[in-house]
């Protein structure tokens, strides 16, 4: 039985990532794939219900509390929603997923990374994405983008240096693990960044 691959698409604030998601959908549907698009933290109506809260709660939230709320909204997801699409033959397009936990909460707010591991095996088991498209760019000209969008969340309320490590992040999961990952410098034309994305796409699918 055939199963449906998980596309994730990973990286700052500002990046881009929400259009080229729908780029990647319209990509897959020409190819006559079945997709599910679908997002994190949310993605399920118990875990949007999660997301509501972990992004725009007022007070203080420890740490922990955060990674653990990430993880409780990334199981209902899962259950509710991207296994289900695997299972069926779906391809399942992801705006963030696991990368986005180890970047914010473990390079960003400190979490230890055994921690986030240990969660990921609890939670995940064996799944990894088939593909992770990492959108790379300078956190400065991403939070420009955000301002100009209104509505800052907690994590976009960050300084510079959290966004840096943030960025930092991504591309040293990314630069370890070049077979499933794929870096797209996406401090260029809307254009230019889809060229590249269907190129990675027609290589890595
Ligand atoms: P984002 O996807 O950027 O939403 P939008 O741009 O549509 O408002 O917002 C999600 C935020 O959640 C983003 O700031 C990063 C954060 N996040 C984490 O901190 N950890 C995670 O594991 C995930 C999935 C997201």
């Amino acid at each position: 039985m055939s199963r449906g691959r998980l596309i994730v698409l990973e990286g700052g604030e500002g990046a881009g990532k929400s259009t080229n998601a729908r780029f990647i959908e319209a990509w897959l549907r020409q190819r006559g794939r079945k997709t599910q698009l679908t997002r994190e933290p949310g993605g399920a109506p118990l875990a949007e219900a999660i997301r509501e809260l972990v992004l725009h709660w007022h007070g203080q939230m420890p740490a922990q509390t955060e990674l653990l709320l990430m993880f409780a909204a990334r199981a209902a997801h899962l259950q509710k929603t991207i296994l289900p699409a695997l299972l069926a033959d779906t391809d399942v397009i992801c705006d963030r997923f696991v990368d986005s936990t180890y970047a914010y909460q473990g390079a960003g707010r400190g979490m230890p990374s055994e921690h986030i591991a240990s969660l990921e095996a609890m939670v995940l088991g064996e799944l990894k994405p088939d593909l992770v498209i990492v959108f790379d760019l300078d956190p400065a000209a991403g939070m420009a983008r955000v301002k100009k969008r209104g509505g800052e969340n907690r994590f976009e309320a960050e300084q510079g240096a959290f966004q840096q490590r943030v960025r930092e992040a991504f591309l040293e999961r990314a630069r370890r693990q070049p077979e499933r990952y794929a870096i797209l410098d996406a401090d260029r034309a809307l254009e230019a960044v889809q060229q590249d994305l269907a190129r990675i796409l027609e290589e890595r699918l």
